[in-house]
């Protein structure tokens, strides 16, 4: 079998903006024709990473591969990249058209391969016809596919895609993620994202890393990381949760029984975050359960455990329903609903060992 090569490689990535510390120890591998996402709060460094891949900038140590070369040295203008940045976009003075021929005139494309290059460009992003607007007689949406186009008409080894969504409404985003990821498979080329939008990175993503404070916390495909997140930052980045506290009583038969108030919750030993995966009894742990993972049952039949509703809200294609547990609220997420549930009815709820995540305090 052959080994899937990597485009893009980071070693052990080090940069510093005064005292500040934005990128600290990233090693990064990019497979060959796959989306990349990096996904992380403001300021966690996705940008500064990107600059790093495309040359803008230099780490203070560490090193950078393209194509299995080290390109550390090497200038932006020679490392064969397509890049839509994030706070600007197209050059306003120029049409689509002379927007698009730009580049390939710094590579010194002919006019005749120049014209058929841009058609076919602009054909992908569903932009043919428009060539001779500028992009002030554009909609955002429009704006960001021709700068999407101007990255891709290059032909580049890699494509750089910095939050290139961000500032469009909820359609049209939604619209230009199935399109880019349309894109990219359909021409097969390397692709870094940015966002920080969690539900965009797992829509669209081969692969998500997520990170934090200038770190990886976890690189893997968008299920694991929303099914097995590594970490408690990632469990809470991704996705929304519960989250109570309470004491180990047992650790046996590779579950670990967790006591909260009168209830006890059995947890699967495999499912402890963080680096501290040794558990006695006695020891205080959080538990975190997602508000989908958890049923609802109008009767004590299934053993769950006595709950009360505080509040329910009809989102359209589910509910979500607030209840008291042992004294602490919960958020459930749930399709099915009994039509006698109001605020102050008893229920019963419960959720699978497998699906609750614990960490030591
Ligand atoms: N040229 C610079 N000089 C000084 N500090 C900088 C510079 N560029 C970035 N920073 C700082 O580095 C940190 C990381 O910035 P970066 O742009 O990589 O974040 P980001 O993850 O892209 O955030 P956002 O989601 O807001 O775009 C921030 O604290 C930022 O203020
Ligand atoms: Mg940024």
């Amino acid at each position: 079998m052959q080994a899937v090569k990597n485009d893009v490689q980071i070693k052990g990535a080090f940069k510093q903006f005064g005292s500040n510390v934005v990128l600290n120890g990233i090693d990064l591998e990019v497979k060959q024709g796959e989306l990349l996402t990096l996904l992380g709060p403001s300021g966690c460094g996705k940008t500064t990473t990107l600059n790093l891949i495309a040359g803008f900038l230099e780490a203070d140590s560490g090193e950078v591969f393209i194509k299995e070369k080290n390109v550390t040295k090497t200038p932006p203008y020679k490392r064969d990249l397509g890049m839509v940045f994030q706070t600007y976009s197209l050059f306003p003075h120029m049409t689509v058209y002379e927007n698009l021929s730009f580049g390939l005139k710094l590579r010194k494309v002919p006019k005749a391969d120049q014209a058929k290059k841009i058609s076919r460009s602009l054909e992908l992003v569903k932009m043919l016809g428009l060539e001779h607007r500028y992009p002030r007689e554009l909609s955002g949406g429009q704006r960001q596919r021709v700068a999407i186009a101007r990255a891709l008409v290059v032909e580049p080894e890699l494509l750089l895609l910095d939050e290139p969504l961000s500032n469009l409404d909820a359609k049209l985003r939604h619209e230009l993620r199935a399109e880019i990821k349309r894109l990219q498979k359909e021409i097969g080329v390397t692709t870094i994202f940015v966002t920080h939008d969690q539900e965009e990175a797992l829509s669209m993503s081969d692969r998500v890393v997520v990170m934090n404070g200038g770190k990886i916390e976890q690189i893997s495909t968008p299920t694991e990381i929303y099914n097995h997140p590594k970490t408690e930052f990632v469990f809470n980045f991704i996705g929304k949760s519960n989250s109570f506290e309470g004491k180990i009583v047992g650790v046996e038969n590779q579950k670990i029984s967790v006591q909260m108030a009168d209830d006890i919750f059995p947890v699967d030993i495999d499912n402890i975050l963080g680096e501290d995966r040794s558990c006695r009894v006695g020891d205080e742990v959080k538990l975190y359960i997602r508000p989908e993972k958890i049923k609802i049952e109008s009767t004590s039949a299934n053993h769950l455990h006595k709950a009360t509703i505080t509040q329910m809200n009809y989102l359209g294609t589910a509910w979500e329903v607030d209840v008291t547990l042992s004294g602490k609220s919960l958020q459930i997420l749930t399709p099915a609903y009994d039509s006698s549930w109001q605020v102050g009815s008893e229920v019963y709820v419960g959720w699978s060992p497998s699906e609750t995540m614990l960490m030591k305090k």
